[in-house]
């Protein structure tokens, strides 16, 4: 009976192990720097957007969005309310976390990648039933840009 008891044991340890170990790595947290205003509510709202999409947000709060914009190299076309920095890549505005995973795992040799302006229906943006469409641009340092995901309008 004690025998028996062990091998539950046993058992129990290794599928406990094992489920960890999966879950830990789909849980993998992401660390992100995003700088926004202090009444930036929408900003706020894409931080919690992030934050559900397994990101780790550090949450930079400035008066001057601009200065980090010219920082970084945010161009007036690719501007939007909020600047954030994840392994080296540029994320402006409401860009949606699936196409921030889609980078870091693509790692294509651009500067960063945006939603310019503030698109209705971009996370963060939810204005009720009201959903724009847009593009996440992609961008680099000479200020070429390209499409790099459509959200075309689903109505
Ligand atoms: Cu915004
Ligand atoms: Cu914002």
């Amino acid at each position: 009976m004690k025998i028996l008891n062990f091998f539950l044991v046993i058992i129990f340890l290794a599928c406990n192990s094992a489920t960890r170990a999966e879950t830990g790595k789909t849980e993998k947290l992401r660390d992100i720097v995003v700088y926004r205003s202090p009444t930036c509510q929408c900003c706020r709202k894409w931080l919690e957007h992030l934050k559900q999409n397994n990101f780790n947000v550090k949450d930079m709060v400035t008066d001057d969005v601009q200065a980090i914009k010219d920082k970084y190299g945010v161009s007036k076309e690719m501007a939007s309310c909020h600047t954030a920095i994840v392994d080296g890549y540029v994320i402006e505005g409401h860009v949606p976390a699936n196409d921030i995973v889609k980078l870091l795992k693509t790692k294509p040799k651009i500067a960063g990648i945006s939603v310019p302006g503030m698109p209705s229906g971009t996370p963060g943006m939810e204005m009720g039933g009201r959903i724009d469409p847009y593009d996440v641009m992609s961008f680099d340092k000479e200020n070429h840009y390209q499409v790099f995901n459509s959200y075309p309008n689903p109505h």
